[in-house]
């Protein structure tokens, strides 16, 4: 059935697409294009940094990211750690991780008024499909790392609430509970 993609729209914690494992997509076509278009105006009017397809309601291996330079990131650092346009990854692999896992805060579009710690390998490289067909290759570190993280996560259907601290657990425990009856 064809995606109008005029209705998507980013979903909350606990909505099951969010729990659905992605599934490859096996041919870029005008859909893909115009899904990536709505999912880069919904992030951007969400002002995030990162947004996956199960987050608006599709199960397909796909995430966008733009994380922006700032005092600590950049897409110029070895390796890069923002970026300088939005980029589309496509049926993602994690190819190695780099250095002991650290802790940082992290928020996510579809659990509003939560943000925890989450522990993660600080370099990650990753191998993906570009929007127009062409594998790549990234390497990236500080923030766009944790982003890519976040973002592949989505793909098999975890959130940061699997993955939060006990003490952040223990902080976003009221929220989370909000949202599980708001449904
Ligand atoms: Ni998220």
């Amino acid at each position: 059935m064809p995606v109008n993609a005029d209705n998507l729209v980013i979903l909350h914690y606990p909505e099951r697409a969010l729990r659905t494992p992605a599934k490859p997509i096996k041919e870029i076509t005008d859909e893909t294009r115009i899904i990536v278009e709505r999912m880069i105006e919904l992030m951007d009017e969400a002002e995030g940094i990162g947004l996956a397809a199960p987050q608006v309601g599709l199960s397909i291996s796909l995430f966008i990211v733009d994380v922006p330079s700032g005092d600590k990131n950049s897409p110029d650092s070895d390796p890069p750690s923002a970026t300088s346009d939005v980029m589309v990854f496509i049926n993602p692999k994690i190819l190695a991780f780099e250095n002991a896992p650290e802790p940082y805060e992290e928020g996510c579009l579809s659990l509003p008024e939560i943000r925890g710690d989450v522990l993660r390998p600080p370099i990650v490289t990753m191998q993906a499909t570009g929007l127009d067909g062409k594998p790549f290759t990234l390497r990236a570190g500080g923030l766009l790392a944790r982003c890519l993280q976040h973002e592949f996560d989505h793909l098999q259907g975890i959130l940061i609430l699997d993955k939060m601290t006990q003490m952040s657990r223990m902080k976003n425990r009221t929220a989370v509970r909000d949202l599980e009856n708001s449904k």
